[in-house]
């Protein structure tokens, strides 16, 4: 399969679509069935289909269809009755909404450093969390890196907590023999622009509990019961429903999604082997036990004092004018003014959080804070340039010594 050049730098563009995402959206149009309909009659079929597609791509029982991975997140904890003074543990090296869900329902994120290898949260540091408030632990597969749910799944075991795996990065990860997203009571996922399954915004939720499910439904669509009738309001919920012009969209990409999958991952792997050869250069490292990763992000960490003591903005910016394209990992969620400054939701008691104030200094989240100073990210669709093109990568590296 050959994909559009990015005409500037010769990297692939994203999205990728063709005449089938067209055809689908005017069929939409035409359908003059906008959006999925009530429960009842189900009436936009492209909702409902990739529902199931979904599940059944993830190998989950269940998928609940919603307008974006934050709140997807947000539907999980409601159905859980996860709030007001409940502890959540989330990776501190994650975007934002990972922690602003859990703060969406008066719960408190409680974050955890990372391990220096893999990116994700170091699971040997999160009994250290636990405290009689914590009721769940969000691990976030930074760039479709699994976190090693079969150890964690015993630490949340023991401790009678709920594992809410956030998936945004890991559409099509596998860890030991499972998708990821069945590991935990439930799995979210983004598919906004820059996903590796995208639709611009939207998002779902998969879980293999039917009575889980039925309570998710109920919460993204006001209180509806699916099979209900439409003003029938059971439960509170609110709406965050995804529409008929998302899940056409999402449908096709998700036929796109395999082959797409199947490069990244090759790619990934000629890659890492190159760059690894070079000193001072690491590749994220997989989860030992991951048997195919998303990569929605390629992140490398470099050792400044084999680059000349070069910095993180002075490294990215010599690759992007040499046309390698690169994209902005995440701030550290300890570091963002929102968690420094604790003035979030007013009547909830951020005291007992593990950062605000003195203690969002980096000397609390030491390996998260070296990680971010010294690495860089490519974005996923570099994964499915040429090996040519990605030997150009190793090579300009290289010439930077
Ligand atoms: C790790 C992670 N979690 C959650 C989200 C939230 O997804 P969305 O932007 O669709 O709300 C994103 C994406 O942006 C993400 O990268």
């Amino acid at each position: 399969m050959s994909y559009k050049q990015d005409r500037k730098n010769n990297f692939p563009e994203w999205p990728i679509y063709d005449h089938n995402e067209i055809n689908a959206l005017s069929g939409v149009i035409k359908s003059r069935n906008w959006w999925g309909g009530f429960p009842g009659d189900q009436k936009g079929e492209n909702v409902w289909r990739f529902q199931e597609e979904f599940a059944r791509f993830q190998e989950a029982k269940h998928s609940i269809a919603v307008c974006n991975g934050t709140v997807a997140i947000e539907s999980v904890l409601m159905a859980l009755n996860v709030g007001m003074g409940d502890e959540v543990i989330v990776s501190d090296y994650t975007f934002v909404a990972s922690a602003s869900a859990v703060i969406a329902t008066n719960a408190v994120p409680i974050f955890c450093d990372i391990d220096p290898d893999t990116l994700v949260m170091d699971i040997n540091k999160i009994e250290s969390l636990i405290t009689e408030r914590t009721k769940a632990i969000i691990p976030v597969h930074l760039g479709g890196n699994p976190v090693e749910l079969d150890r964690l799944l015993e630490i949340a075991n023991k401790n009678d907590l709920y594992i809410i795996e956030d998936c945004s990065h890991a559409h099509g990860s596998r860890y030991k023999g499972k998708r990821m997203g069945n590991w935990g009571i439930a799995g979210t996922f983004s598919f906004q622009a820059s996903k590796i399954i995208t639709s611009g915004e939207g998002g779902a939720i998969i879980c293999n509990s039917e009575d889980l499910a039925d309570k998710i439904y109920s919460y993204i669509d006001c209180g509806r019961r699916k099979n209900g009738s439409s003003y029938a309001h059971y439960s509170y919920g609110t709406n965050y429903r995804l529409g008929e012009f998302n899940a056409a969209l999402l449908r096709k990409q998700l036929e796109k999604f395999p082959e797409q999958h199947k490069i990244r991952n090759e790619h990934a792997q000629y890659l890492g082997k190159k760059l690894n050869e070079i000193d001072g250069i690491q590749v994220m490292k997989l989860t030992r036990g991951t048997e195919e990763c998303g990569y929605y992000i390629y992140p490398i960490v470099f050792d400044p004092s084999q680059f000349g003591e070069i910095t993180k903005t002075a490294f990215k910016k010599k690759l992007n004018k040499n046309g390698i394209p690169t994209v902005d990992n995440y701030p550290p969620l300890h570091k963002l003014d929102c968690f420094k400054n604790i003035k979030l939701k007013k009547g909830i008691d951020y005291s007992k959080a593990n950062w605000g104030l003195e203690k969002s200094i980096n000397n609390n989240f030491p390996v998260v804070s070296d990680i971010y100073s010294r690495s860089i990210e490519f974005p996923h669709e570099t994964l499915l340039a040429s090996k040519i093109k990605l030997d150009s990568i190793v090579e300009y590296i290289k010439s930077l010594k």
